[in-house]
């Protein structure tokens, strides 16, 4: 029997939480690549929390996926057949392929990757696109200096425990904000946090985080948003700074939160500021090159949440979304 392709497609947009139904799965022709292009086998499939923003109608800093199409997504996979000479058979490679078991791809759109000096699923986290958020919006934005105190929310998660990391590596005092004890016990034991506290444990999670930060805040990575950045705004130091990278709490709600802290950042003089990661696409290098070396170094600790197979890919973001990952949510394909 000849060989088919796979697919998800987006069959409706989401009215608040995803659902199931939001996707379709389809059986399709295999893609074949014309001149310049590549046929590729995807074996892995990130999840990540921006893929529910492309699921609205409206227009982010991307436009949506439309109905009906594949979506969207970074994988890494096999070279099949190349039409372009930058790529042979057998080449490992990053690709904008989406939620399919095989795509053909322009060649430029794709990115040899070492799998001699990391994990191939490596390229999708600590050495891809959520390992370089936390390099670039730290490096540029959060600039924290040894012996401040930094604070990250979604500590265990892609981005939040790479932030964590580099910014003992820089010298600083580091608090992780995570859902449950066993997130936060794994963000002080296994990544060397100072401290992690619970948001779900319940209490008074302003209080807890004064206690956890004796010299207040000097630097608040923003993950998460809604009711934990009001908490933020009220705990932070004079000319501090806020690196406004995803408001994950936020993507499945109806309303946007309205925020009663605000008046903080006049006071304080806190400098707040939005981050793309896409900002710094021309300098990925210098980011892979510095998350690389501490890896080797195993000053870099990263573990990863595997969902099996495509069919199971809806599921995966619908955790994601919900916190029920634990480290860099990706699918297995092949
Ligand atoms: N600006 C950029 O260029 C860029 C690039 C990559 C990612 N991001 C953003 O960075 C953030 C983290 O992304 P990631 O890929 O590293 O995902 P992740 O942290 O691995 O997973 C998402 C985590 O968010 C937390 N979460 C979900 N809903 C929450 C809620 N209502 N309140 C508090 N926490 C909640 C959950 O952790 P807990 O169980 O601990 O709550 C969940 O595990 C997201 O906001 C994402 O959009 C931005």
């Amino acid at each position: 029997m000849a060989r088919m392709n796979r697919q998800v497609l987006l069959a409706s947009r989401p009215q608040g939480w995803v659902v199931e139904d939001n996707f379709r799965i389809v059986d399709a022709p295999m893609p074949v690549p014309g001149p310049g292009e590549v046929l590729v086998r995807n074996e892995w499939l990130s999840l990540d929390p921006y893929m529910r923003g492309r699921m609205n109608e409206a227009k982010s800093y991307v436009p949506p996926v439309q109905i009906g199409e594949v979506m969207v997504g970074q994988t890494v996979g096999e070279v099949l057949e190349s039409q372009d000479p930058a790529f042979k058979a057998g080449d490992k490679v990053l690709s904008p392929l989406g939620w399919q078991l095989f795509g053909s791809a322009k060649a430029k759109s794709l990115r040899k990757i070492d799998v001699a000096r990391a994990p191939a699923t490596y390229y999708l986290g600590v050495l891809g696109m959520p390992g370089m958020t936390a390099w670039f919006g730290l490096s540029e934005i959060g600039k924290p200096k040894a012996g401040e105190t930094l604070v990250v929310s979604a500590a265990s998660g892609a981005v939040g425990s790479v932030v964590g990391q580099l910014a003992k590596i820089m010298g600083c005092r580091a608090v992780g904000i995570a859902g449950g004890k066993t997130k936060c016990d794994y963000v002080v034991d296994e990544l060397g946090f100072d401290a992690c506290i619970d948001y779900k444990a319940g209490g008074d999670v302003g209080e807890r985080l004064r206690k956890a930060c004796p010299n207040g805040v000097d630097v608040y990575f923003e993950n998460v948003g809604g009711a934990l950045l009001d908490t933020m705004l009220a705990v932070m130091n004079r000319f501090s700074r806020i690196v406004i990278c995803g408001f994950v709490a936020e993507y499945n709600a109806t309303e946007p939160y309205g925020y009663k802290r605000l008046r903080s950042i006049l006071v304080n003089r806190i400098r707040m500021q939005g981050m793309l990661v896409f900002d710094w696409e021309e300098r990925y290098g210098e980011a892979i090159e510095a998350l690389a070396k501490h890896l080797a170094a195993g000053k870099l600790k990263y573990r990863e949440s595997i969902v099996e197979g495509l069919d199971n890919a809806p599921k995966g973001l619908i955790g994601l979304l919900k916190g029920e990952n634990f480290g860099k949510q990706l699918v297995k394909l092949a």
